[in-house]
């Protein structure tokens, strides 16, 4: 990301592989149907401690036309953890190391990481990088937090910068990039970042990599557009009310707007759809945007 303000990949959330023999299950066809914008590099990511399934699924994933593949070990939830995958991952370094080892040996495609940087505190990683260093990865997107942060806490940004200077492949960076100006200050500490991974910042800002690339800030309209297209697209997804969805992304999107509590306490009454557009129309012609976040 992104040369020109433009977004250059997209990895799907967590995708857990279908049992070997068998295909990926039904509620993925979406995210793994290759229409759209084929300019955007689209990398899956599975969720499994499995080797078996992951490179069962690699093999279904090269087959459509996929060019790489990659390993969630971030992924915080105690449901998942507690079964030894994604953040979990991190509790047993022999076994990801060997699960790693196997997997970029039998996978058809070339594996990537997505890494959190230990699972209860950052001395962890030293060991955790070392073993990242020892594989043929095609690259490790640092997200500088351990599990027991989940999404809060400061971002370790030293991590990633030891990570640049020891991994003999790609590293990218991850975490709390909600403006061009953490991006730039990221920069500016790290000058060899090439890549890097924007999360909740994009989501709550359709324009950040935009501004990143030193264009304007979206504008009311814009954000209407984008808000109607991503309700339209998530109702038809759900065959229903998508009100629940949509609160979520005013959580990130409430940001944008000059008086978020506004937006909070507008958002909080909606419960059926119809009574969600209007909320949403309501905020769209009656409040102000703030003055951009630099
Ligand atoms: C609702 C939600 C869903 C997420 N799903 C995934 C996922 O499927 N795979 C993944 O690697 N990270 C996932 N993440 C973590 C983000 O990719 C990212 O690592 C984290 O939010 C920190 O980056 P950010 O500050 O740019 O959001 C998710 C985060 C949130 C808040």
């Amino acid at each position: 990301m992104p040369a020109a303000g433009r977004l250059d990949r997209y990895y799907t959330p967590f995708l857990i592989p279908p049992r070997v023999g068998h295909p990926f299950a039904s509620r993925y066809a979406r995210e793994l149907c290759q229409e759209g914008d084929r300019d955007l590099d689209v990398v899956p990511q599975l969720l499994t401690k499995d080797a078996d399934e992951f490179v069962w699924a690699a093999g279904l994933l090269a087959e459509m036309g996929y060019a790489e593949v990659n390993l969630n070990v971030g992924y915080p939830s105690g449901t998942v953890t507690g079964k030894g995958r994604g953040a979990g991952l991190l509790r047993d370094l022999p076994a990801l190391e060997a699960l790693l080892q196997d997997v970029c040996e039998r996978s058809p495609l070339p594996v990537s990481v997505k890494t959190r940087i230990g699972f209860a505190s950052d001395d962890e990683f030293d060991e955790i990088l070392a073993l990242y260093c020892r594989l043929p990865l095609a690259e490790l997107i640092v997200h500088p937090r351990v599990r027991e942060d989940y999404y809060r806490g400061a971002v370790r940004r030293e991590a990633y910068g030891e990570a640049l200077a020891r991994a003999p492949f790609p590293v990218a960076y991850n975490g709390d990039i909600f403006s061009a100006g953490d991006f730039a200050s990221l920069v500016a500490a790290f000058p060899q970042t090439r890549h890097v991974m924007l999360g909740r910042g994009l989501v709550g800002n359709p324009a950040l990599a935009r501004m990143i690339g030193g264009g304007p800030a979206a504008s009311m309209p814009e954000l209407e557009r984008f808000h109607d297209e991503l309700y339209g697209a998530y109702e038809a997804e759900m065959g229903g009310n998508a009100v629940f969805r949509m609160k979520e992304w005013w959580s990130y999107a409430k940001g944008l707007f000059a008086n978020p509590r506004a937006i909070e306490r507008a958002m909080r009454k909606a419960r059926k759809a119809a009574e969600y557009e209007a909320v949403a129309s309501k905020v769209f012609r009656c409040e102000g945007l703030a003055s951009p976040r630099r």
